[in-house]
């Protein structure tokens, strides 16, 4: 490692930058970030530039260089011009008087390089690949960049306000910081990432009255329809951070591996029916509907960060509701975070646009989910030629259900598709109409979770789907 990284205090350091084209307009924008008193100095520089110049943001000397340019009140000399002969002399002039200097790709004429940022004011990460591969330090920057919430330098904000009375309340140094690692995975963490500074100080200050108990949380969050890759980052970050996951049977496994090692994960998962099986007595489902809720609470009770993994969105078809209303009434934090539900997922997998002008104007998602053998439905109102319907849940009673539909004076030969395992490697696909797509879903063996779409915009699938 030739390169030290260190972080230079620029705040009112008078720093100049030679050059006044887009990569001197890029270097002119960290150095204002960092606080620096700049001066340029170019014979032209592009309208960015020039309207820096006047706000009195920036000093422009219309000139060209010229070695007196370099006085050693100078903090950091930059020169971002494409003329080697120039940058050379900038160099020169500036090793001359020991002053740190950067010519702009060309990392022979520097003493200092800049790394990839990532600035989550007051959290900075640098990553440099020490001037051997830029535009691999760029990709690990963005890499990083996804996994840091844009809320951090909240939290920071929040460690800053809290300093003085957690030094007050803890003499030792080893309680001290237990206490920084808790707070900094609670639910007041949470709400400072939120944005909300006051509430998050609130919280933590009821950590700091109640130091001993550690806090629990509930999180619901959306696992999406089945690609990991289409999980929020905020879903993200809260597995890494959990103690404990409950997951079901329709979320990815495969974001388990997210996990932290010694995270406990549990799976909750209620078998839904297949095809020609009997559905499961309704109060069977709401028994173990009852032990998840237990063990949510019970478990966030003990100080634990719960995360409840559910398929798609918690929210929609997915007994979020009766999680969120248990644990709020047994007095737990919890937050809800919004997953891709499995209509959106499989229709967009699907290439199938749920809404589109002139054939579809709203979209209706159902379930054909049989409760007690009866679908109840509002049959006309679902038969609406104008609108797409989504079936969650339909595969037992789907013949039934587009019967239904007919019966109610829809179109027989309205396009519908069958979505199974939609975004998964494995997706299938049925296409045909109201009248025979449960016959052709039975012939091609569907039994895994399905959708089925039903509307003019089915048509519209790319054929090579
Ligand atoms: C209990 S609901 C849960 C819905 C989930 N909360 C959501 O927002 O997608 C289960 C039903 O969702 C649908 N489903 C879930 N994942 C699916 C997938 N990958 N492909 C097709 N349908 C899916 C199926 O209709 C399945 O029977």
């Amino acid at each position: 490692m030739f390169y030290l990284p260190l972080y230079h205090r620029l705040h009112n350091a008078k720093c100049l930058v030679v050059g006044g084209g887009t990569t001197a307009a890029r270097k002119i924008n960290w150095l204002l970030r960092a606080e620096a008193d700049i001066v340029v100095v170019s014979p032209a520089v592009k309208p960015a530039v020039a309207a820096l110049a006047d706000s009195g943001r920036i000093r422009w000397q219309q000139a060209s260089f010229d070695e007196s340019a370099i006085a050693p009140d100078l903090t950091l000399v930059i020169s971002a011009t494409n003329q080697s002969e120039i940058n050379r002399e900038v160099y020169a002039v500036a090793r001359k008087q020991n002053i740190p200097v950067n010519c702009v790709d060309e990392p022979e004429l520097c003493t200092f390089i800049f790394p990839a940022i990532v600035d989550r004011d007051p959290i900075v990460v640098a990553v440099s690949s020490q001037a051997s591969a830029p535009t691999l330090a760029r990709m690990v920057r963005g890499w990083i960049e996804a996994r840091l919430p844009p809320g951090l330098g909240h939290l920071a904000d929040l460690g800053q306000r809290l300093r003085s009375r957690v030094r007050a309340k803890f003499d030792d140094v080893e309680a001290r910081k237990a206490f920084w690692e808790r707070l900094f995975d609670s639910p007041a963490a949470e709400t400072a990432l939120n944005g909300d500074l006051d509430g998050a100080e609130r919280a933590a200050e009821q950590m700091l009255d109640d130091a001993q108990v550690p806090t629990g949380s509930v999180s619901l969050v959306g696992a999406g329809p089945g690609d990991p890759e289409l999980i929020t980052l905020k879903a993200l970050r809260l597995i890494q951070q959990a103690d404990v996951i409950l997951y079901d049977k329709l979320s990815n496994p495969a974001l388990l591996d997210y996990a932290r090692r010694d995270a406990e994960t549990i799976y909750v998962g209620k078998q839904g029916p297949k095809p020609g099986t009997p559905t499961p007595r309704p109060d069977n489902r709401s028994h173990q509907q009852h032990a998840i809720n237990d063990l949510i609470i019970e478990h966030a009770s003990a100080g634990k960060h719960v995360v409840r993994l559910k398929g798609g969105d918690p929210f929609i078809y997915g007994r979020g509701g009766e999680e969120l209303e248990s644990a709020m009434a047994a007095n737990l934090d919890v937050t809800v975070v919004p997953g891709i539900t499995a209509a959106l997922g499989a229709a967009s997998y699907a290439g199938i646009p749920l809404t589109y002008r002139n054939l579809s104007q709203s979209v209706r998602f159902v379930t054909g989910h049989r409760v007690e053998n009866t679908i109840n439905q509002d049959w006309p109102e679902l038969g609406r030629a104008d609108q797409t319907l989504v079936i969650y849940m339909g595969l037992v009673g789907l013949s039934e259900l587009l019967a239904q539909l007919v019966a109610h004076g829809c179109e027989p030969q309205r396009p519908a598709a069958l979505v199974e395992n939609a975004t998964l490697p494995e997706q299938r696909i049925v296409l045909g109409t109201i009248s025979n797509l449960a016959e052709k879903a039975r012939a091609a063996g569907i039994d895994g979770p399905s959708v089925a779409i039903v509307g003019d915009v089915v048509g519209m699938m790319p054929t090579d789907r």
